[in-house]
């Protein structure tokens, strides 16, 4: 929504308003007799009788993500005793299972309460426009977040004039993670080039080091780092340029990027098809292999491990470049227990909720107001990045393209990290984008 849409749309509301309150003061005009009006409690403050359920459907299984899930559930129980909270989570990275589960429940008509969706194209594709979520845009207005939320932000969320979503966080798929033990051990540094990438992973081979931890179990953890080679093989506009059909599949810069990535999928652990992302991140945390790249929900796994001596950088060629995704939670129609739900909903884009969240989560708030002493070092250094670098979308985690293109990716991704076939990749790719309808 743009900034006018959204004054417009303010506007109008308070006409309305006005009209509303204007027909309440004016003069009677029919004499008969009104039957009593029930007192009713004024939107913003539930009754405290609220019962039931609240189902909440995520992938938020592993230490961080589900010590986040638990605070926002804490401040929910401490708001709504008699309301019980189910948990619908089903384990898998990036939601690679959760969400054809969501998927059957959706079109089957069983909708959980609410549900955990990335910002963006997977949102607005694959359920806005299909008609299968009910706008939230007046819990926005009745709890005054429109001044709280970065106009990007509000714009990503909107579609048709209203807001689809709630943003709990901003995470950034673009790490290197490291044990700084080990660095420090070998007097390593972590490399900002492709070169330097591949020169240090050599050093690390010789001292018996796996060099790259990959958990590819679900194959997004592969496209995910393509995306992330994708954007250090080229400008951020060309990478944008990749979603709209602006930059061409069969180009020098995606060769360049499938032959890095080719090349760093040979210094990855070769069991990397059997484990997960946090079970390549345990490898990194044992010194037994020297990097991962990987989002920032890594921060939390190493804190929820009580792992101390973690380090991170910018993987090579993505210095200044934020490579975004935005974990939101939605309102789907004919949510079972609607009240309960909307109730959630204003505790996700709360302040509280999101302070709550969010430094136990990996990531950093979704509203711009939260208290920077209250997240840990990587964190706090991610909330300056994402004021000052150049913003572009992720791919793996439904912000850059909709889903039935990531799709399409994932199982070039499925072949390229088996065969390493560059030109079978790329062809791929492109056909991809011509298959999505983007490309011709
Ligand atoms: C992402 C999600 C993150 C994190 C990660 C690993 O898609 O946005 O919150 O949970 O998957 O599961």
């Amino acid at each position: 929504m743009s900034t006018n849409n959204i004054k417009t749309f303010s506007i109008f509301s308070i006409l309305l308003i006005a009209a509303l309150l204007f027909t309440a003061c004016g003069p009677a005009t029919t004499p008969t007799p009104e039957p009593p009006v029930t007192p009713t409690t004024p939107p913003d403050e539930p009754p405290d009788d609220f019962t039931g359920t609240l189902e909440v459907f995520s992938w938020w299984t592993t230490g961080g993500e589900a010590a986040g899930l638990e605070n926002l559930f804490e401040l929910y129980k401490n708001k709504f005793p008699q309301v019980e909270i189910i948990n619908a989570t089903v384990a898998g990275g990036a939601g690679f299972e959760a969400k054809p589960a969501l998927t059957a429940r959706m079109l089957g008509g069983d909708p959980p309460d609410s549900f955990q969706v990335h910002m963006g194209q997977e949102l607005t594709e694959t359920w806005v426009v299909d008609g299968f979520m009910d706008p939230v845009t007046f819990i926005f207005e009745s709890e005054g977040w429109d001044q709280y939320y970065p106009q990007g932000v509000l714009d990503i969320i909107s579609y048709e004039g209203e807001y689809w979503t709630v943003p709990v966080n901003i995470h950034r798929a673009n790490v290197l993670w490291f044990n700084q033990e080990v660095f420090d051990q070998y007097g390593w540094t972590p490399p900002s080039t492709f070169d330097e990438f591949f020169a240090l992973a050599e050093e690390m081979q010789a001292e018996g080091i796996t060099p790259l931890a990959l958990g590819d179990v679900g194959i997004w953890a592969s496209t995910h780092l393509f995306e992330v080679v994708l954007a250090g093989s080229m400008s951020p506009d060309k990478y944008n340029g990749l979603w709209t059909g602006k930059t061409d599949w069969n180009g020098p810069e995606v060769k360049q990027a499938l032959e890095n990535m080719a090349r760093m999928i040979e210094y990855a652990n070769p069991d990397h098809a059997a484990l997960s992302w946090d079970q390549a991140n345990d490898l990194v945390i044992q010194g037994r292999a020297g990097m991962t790249i990987m989002g920032d929900w890594v921060d939390a796994d190493n804190l929820a491990k009580g792992f101390e001596h973690s380090g991170w950088a910018h993987p090579p060629g993505t210095d200044g470049i934020f490579v975004a995704l935005s974990d939101t939670f939605g309102l789907p129609l004919n949510a079972p227990h609607r009240d309960n739900a909307i109730e959630w909903l204003k505790i996700v884009g709360s302040k509280e909720g999101q302070e709550a969240f969010n430094p136990v989560k990996g990531s950093i708030c979704a509203r711009s107001d939260c208290n920077p002493n209250l997240f840990g070092s990587y964190l706090q250094g991610a909330m300056q990045d994402w004021e000052s670098h150049t913003i572009v979308p992720s791919l793996a985690h439904g912000a850059a393209a909709p889903e039935s293109w990531v799709a399409l990716i994932n199982d070039v991704m499925t072949s390229f990290v088996t065969n390493l076939n560059v030109a079978s990749a790329q062809a791929g790719l492109a056909q991809s984008c011509i298959d999505a309808g983007i490309c011709q």
